[in-house]
């Protein structure tokens, strides 16, 4: 059902949403059933309507229609994984599976991932799409996280979740001419403006970067509580500090724990929109994660869509952030004749979550170490990528490891009960890799090279939902270290102890 063909709106939401399904086979399920609560109105999502309103997609404007003043935020966004949070191919594969394994699952994806699609009901099931189906909706709502979809914004619903907190689209939209966010100042030719302190807060993101399984309500993806019980949160520190600004001024951030707008050294002035006062801090509008692969995984050439899947800029921010956002330190110890262990320890310098953060069951930050002596022999190695571009089964990979409720690993986030195993870095912790091995009599000194990867998903994931060999996924040197070791200098120490020391 296309919006050209969308019947007339008239009435309350229950009208539109009994109307929706009659006229489609493929609207939501819940929507079919005429039973719309308007305190809950698109379930298992927490999306409400300011005012239990009747709205449709035209009531969120096009960004590019706001792009015309604020020139800055939209060369940000356009590109972003914000503004490609619904037509990313990834995230459209993964639903269409969800879709399939449960209809219920359409709200539950879409209200973050298509604000405008979920509270208008608009979004429409493709089945016959190559390999999975897809989705369509709207233009306004296939521009994923957009300007209007954030700046209408009213409130959140945080207090009405199963599990008391932000997350799982838990936010209030209120569409028109009033858009919010921190300035009290704020006056435009083109809109109202209201001052809105939730803007301002990790809180605003949560009510998307946190979502607990709709029905067993497992915390599946955790930033937002990441965040919450991190240093970060208590020394003030927000989301916007590190994601709404230069990777330079996060790293900033996050090593003097100071908020952007105290630096004394104004970082961020400029114009927040054409015909505005100078002011001392505006936000960058990019939302720069770890997401370097959809960009680089899709091939520029075959993009053709304004929003781009990822332009040069994005591309190379997000590998910027995520080379600040580990160190690696690394020590040698004799365990005995011709026995050595590596230490290497992996410390969460800069993100203000754990390392890594949300689809931590997919996402994947694994150690590569090669060990040679002074002749040039290779004395250990692990952790290289094998022949099929998979992490080899004995690497040691920072992520968390889903099972479904019959204890089998899955991938499939609507399968997932409970984590088996969880091993990501928090925000200024550390992890300890070990490695064992024997190194020649005859060798004098060891070369350590040690490498810390980043990859959005494995190969096979990739394979399953875009087609086998459709990509080849990238991967991303998050930190790199090379030392010497001059194994006479070597004690025959408990590396843990060596470890501890640094
Ligand atoms: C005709 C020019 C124009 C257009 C078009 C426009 N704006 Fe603005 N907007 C402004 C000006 C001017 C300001 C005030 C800037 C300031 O005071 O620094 C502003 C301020 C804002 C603010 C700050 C509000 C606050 O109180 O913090 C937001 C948010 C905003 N605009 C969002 C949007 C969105 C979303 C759109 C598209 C739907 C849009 N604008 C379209 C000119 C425009
Ligand atoms: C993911 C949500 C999100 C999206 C999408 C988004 N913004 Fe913002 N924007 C914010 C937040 C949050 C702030 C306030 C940050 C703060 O004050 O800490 C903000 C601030 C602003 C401001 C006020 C000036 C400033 O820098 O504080 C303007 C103007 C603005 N945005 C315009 C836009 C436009 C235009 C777009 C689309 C091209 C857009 N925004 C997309 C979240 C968003
Ligand atoms: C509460 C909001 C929310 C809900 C509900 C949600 N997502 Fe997401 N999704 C996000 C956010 C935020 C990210 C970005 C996290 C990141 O990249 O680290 C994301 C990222 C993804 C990605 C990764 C995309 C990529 O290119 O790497 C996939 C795939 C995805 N979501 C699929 C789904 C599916 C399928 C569902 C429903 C079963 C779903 N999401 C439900 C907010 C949500
Ligand atoms: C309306 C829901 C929503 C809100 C509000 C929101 N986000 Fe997002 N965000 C998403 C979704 C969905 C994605 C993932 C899109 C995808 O991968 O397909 C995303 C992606 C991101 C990414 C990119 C992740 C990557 O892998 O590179 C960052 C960073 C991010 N968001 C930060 C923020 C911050 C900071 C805020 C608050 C100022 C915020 N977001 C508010 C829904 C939201
Ligand atoms: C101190 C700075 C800092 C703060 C605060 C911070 N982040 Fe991040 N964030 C980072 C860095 C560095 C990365 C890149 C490393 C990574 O992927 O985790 C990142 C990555 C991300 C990603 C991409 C993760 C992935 O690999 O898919 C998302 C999404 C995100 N942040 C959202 C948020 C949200 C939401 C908040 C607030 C609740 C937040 N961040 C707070 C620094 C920060």
């Amino acid at each position: 059902m296309s919006s050209s063909t969308r019947p007339a709106r008239q009435g309350t939401a229950l009208l539109i949403a009994v109307a929706l399904s009659a006229g489609s086979t493929a609207a939501a399920p819940k929507a079919e059933k005429g039973k719309v609560d308007p305190a809950r109105p698109f379930p298992p999502s927490y999306i409400t309507i300011e005012g239990h309103k009747n709205v449709k997609p035209e009531d969120w404007k096009d960004p590019r229609l706001c792009g015309q003043c604020h020139t800055v935020q939209y060369e940000g966004w356009n590109g972003s994984m914000h503004s490609n949070a619904f037509r990313d191919p990834v995230f459209q594969a993964l639903w269409a599976l969800g879709e399939k394994a449960d209809p219920n699952l359409r709200n539950h994806c879409g209200a973050c991932h298509t604000a405008i699609g979920t509270a208008t009901q608009t979004v429409e099931f493709v089945p016959t799409t190559p390999l999975h189906g897809g989705f369509k909706a709207p233009e306004v709502a296939e521009q994923g996280v957009g300007c209007d979809v954030c700046h209408t914004i009213s409130g959140t619903n945080f207090n009405k979740t199963a599990v008391l907190e932000h997350g799982n689209s838990s936010y209030v939209v209120a569409p028109g001419p009033t858009k919010r966010a921190g300035l009290a100042d704020a006056k435009s030719p083109y809109h109202d403006t209201a001052k809105s302190d939730h803007h301002t807060k990790s809180d605003f993101c949560g009510n998307c970067h946190n979502i607990f399984h709709p029905t067993n309500d497992f915390p599946v993806e955790r930033t937002y509580d990441e965040w919450k019980y991190s240093v970060y949160a208590q020394n003030g520190i927000q989301c916007q500090d590190c994601h709404m600004v230069p990777v330079e001024v996060a790293n900033k951030v996050a090593d003097t724990m100071t908020r952007p707008e105290h630096m004394t050294d104004s970082p961020l002035e400029g114009f927040a929109a054409l015909g505005g006062p100078l002011r001392k801090v505006v936000h960058t509008h990019g939302f720069i994660g770890g997401n370097a692969v959809i960009v680089k995984a899709l091939g520029k050439d075959k993009v053709e869509s304004p929003e781009d899947l990822g332009r040069d800029k994005n591309y190379g921010e997000a590998v910027k952030r995520l080379k600040s956002a580990a160190s690696l330190h690394t020590f040698v110890a004799k365990k005995g004749d011709p026995l050595h262990e590596l230490t290497v320890k992996v410390t969460n310098e800069r993100a203000g979550h754990h390392l890594p953060t949300s689809l931590t069951e997919v996402r994947q930050i694994w150690l590569e170490v090669v060990v040679t002596d002074d002749q040039g022999r290779e004395v250990f190695r692990n952790g290289t990528l094998d022949a099929s571009n998979e992490v080899p089964k004995d690497a040691v990979v920072f992520n968390a490891h889903a099972a479904d409720k019959n204890g089998q690993y899955t991938q499939l986030p609507w399968e997932i009960a409970r984590f088996t195993d969880v091993n990501t870095i928090p925000p200024k912790g550390y992890k300890y890799a070990r490695y064992y091995f024997n190194v020649p009599a005859d060798a004098k000194s060891l070369k350590v090279s040690t490498k810390l990867h980043y990859r959005s998903f494995a190969q096979q994931l990739a394979d399953l939902l875009l087609g086998k060999g459709a990509v080849q996924v990238p991967s991303i040197e998050m930190a790199t270290l090379e030392e010497s070791v001059e194994l006479s200098e070597l004690q025959t120490a408990s590396a843990g102890a060596a470890a501890d020391k640094h």
